[in-house]
């Protein structure tokens, strides 16, 4: 090292004048010193921002399978007092014009998609299109006077509430063109366990649930031969229930490797898996809206709407600011209006995160034609590697509720009515209907699997 270097300077001292070799020297030395304060300068102006928005814990120290109600605050402070972010941290303007930035595609000079409502929309319908032509899936059948039948049939009636997604599901499914008796054509086995009706049954109960579909999972691996080609990773099942966080507690492998497809999505939670399982939406089936076009041109007087039970620290937190304000209406309890006329009346409609990040009022605002605003960090939202969720919702930080009307306000008319163009574009995806219809919640949460298939299924 030593010699070839003196021999480079040896070369170089031969062929240049004495004053460049000054030079040779000086210009490194500069370069390296302005590097160095460039990276300094950068650091410091960079630093506050990176910390702001992460959370205050280092989140691989997290216990994922703890409610994180608590990430998006400040975790040092035992008190529930501290819900307000520290103002030392906010400019709201900077923030504000920074989010604006963001949702139109400047951020950092570049430009983004966040104007068309699919990622790729040729892309999705090509395939899709492949997708209803060859997607076959087989449904695990259950003895006839199995103990826990109900868990396993489809709903007679039309599915209502919070859940009625895990019953639409199965409904639609087996009233679809993709359901296959021989399992030799299947790209996928279905195991249709609700975990709603699991829970709801009191010879079962919440911890019930792990036990049961591990007995579950024992049997069909013991009387039918699919389990054990992919170790149940051409297996599925669907979950809108919160509780379905339990259900492979007791079966390591099927946790490993059989596909989700869950409302409660949290990206901090060990038993959702992002990438392997699919997020799917919460609906609570609605049917009063009226047709488009007046959803459309409705005079929406009022900014946001938020309500709900106040069960987490972020709904405590939105109430605490918003309580009371003239353009951001926020209730708990009954409400005195009904739920239609507020979800029509408004320009903007909030889902903040519950006791979990999901809940039905996305698809509510969608199904209204209002914007949704998205509150609930960590949240892999439906769909979300079909549809552009920036392109039709505001997904704001939790920590930035004090400034959530100036973000509001600063959305022009024009951009307004390009979030709500797409909300009506994607409305069709947030919808179940039995029997199901193209590009409804059926079909696309199909799709999702659609995506996580090809396994090579060695024969025993
Ligand atoms: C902007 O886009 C160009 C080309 O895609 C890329 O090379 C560059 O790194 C981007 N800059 C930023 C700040 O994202
Ligand atoms: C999907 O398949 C069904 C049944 O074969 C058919 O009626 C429908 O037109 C197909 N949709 C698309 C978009 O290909
Ligand atoms: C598994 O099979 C056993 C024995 O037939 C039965 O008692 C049990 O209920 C089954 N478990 C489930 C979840 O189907
Ligand atoms: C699948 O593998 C398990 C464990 O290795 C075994 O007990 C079971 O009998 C196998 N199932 C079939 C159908 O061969
Ligand atoms: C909202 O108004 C009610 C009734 O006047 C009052 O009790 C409450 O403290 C107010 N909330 C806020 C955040 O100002």
């Amino acid at each position: 090292m030593g010699k070839s270097s003196s021999l480079v300077l040896n070369k170089v001292s031969e062929q240049f004048p004495a004053p460049f070799k000054k030079s040779f020297y000086f210009l490194p030395i500069s370069l390296s010193l302005i590097t160095l304060l460039f990276i300094f300068i950068y650091d410091i102006t960079t630093t506050v921002d990176v910390t702001h928005n992460l959370p205050q814990t280092d989140p691989y120290l997290l216990d994922r399978s703890l409610p994180t109600d608590n990430i998006p605050f400040d975790q040092n402070s035992e008190n529930g007092d501290d819900l307000v972010a520290d103002p030392s941290r906010l400019s709201a303007s900077a923030r504000a014009n920074k989010w604006l930035g963001n949702l139109f595609g400047i951020s950092n000079g570049n430009y983004t998609n966040n104007i068309e409502a699919y990622h790729d929309e040729d892309i999705f319908l090509e395939d899709y299109k492949q997708m209803n032509k060859s997607l076959k899936i087989y449904v695990y059948p259950y003895p006839q006077d199995h103990p826990f039948k109900q868990v396993f049939e489809p709903f007679e009636s039309d599915p209502v509430g919070n859940f009625a997604s895990e019953h639409y599901f199965k409904k639609a499914l087996m009233k679809s063109h993709f359901i296959t008796e021989d399992p030799d054509e299947a790209d996928f086995f279905y195991m249709p366990f609700s975990i709603a009706l699991i829970r709801d049954d009191h010879r079962l109960d919440i911890a019930g649930i792990s036990v049961f579909v591990k007995s579950y999972i024992q049997n069909i691996t013991n009387i039918y031969p699919y389990w054990n080609r992919t170790g149940g990773a051409d297996h599925f099942y669907f979950a809108c229930h919160s509780k379905g966080r339990f259900a492979f507690d007791k079966a390591f492998v099927a946790k490993l490797n059989v596909i989700q497809l869950l409302c409660s999505s949290n990206l901090y939670i060990s038993s959702y898996v992002a990438h392997k399982d699919a997020p799917v939406p919460q609906v609570w089936p609605r049917l009063d809206a009226p047709p488009i076009p007046n959803l459309l041109t409705r005079e929406r007087k009022q900014l946001g709407f938020f309500s709900g039970g106040i069960n987490s620290r972020t709904r405590v937190y939105l109430l605490k600011v918003w309580d009371n304000d003239t353009e951001i209406f926020t209730h708990h309890g009954r409400l005195p209006t009904p739920y239609s006329e507020q979800l029509l009346g408004s320009k903007f409609c909030i889902h903040a995160r519950g006791y979990e990040v999901n809940s039905a009022r996305i698809a509510d605002a969608i199904y209204y034609g209002c914007v949704p605003v998205i509150l609930s960090n960590h949240y892999d939202l439906p769909f979300t590697d079909i549809l552009n969720w920036k392109s039709f919702s505001v997904i704001v930080n939790e920590r930035d509720i004090p400034i959530l009307k100036r973000i509001l306000q600063g959305i022009s008319s024009e951009e307004y009515a390009m979030l709500q163009s797409n909300v009506i574009k994607v409305r069709k995806h947030f919808q179940w209907h039995t029997p199901p219809t193209d590009f409804d919640a059926l079909h696309m949460s199909l799709y999702e699997l659609w995506q996580r298939r090809s396994v090579v299924k060695v024969k025993s």
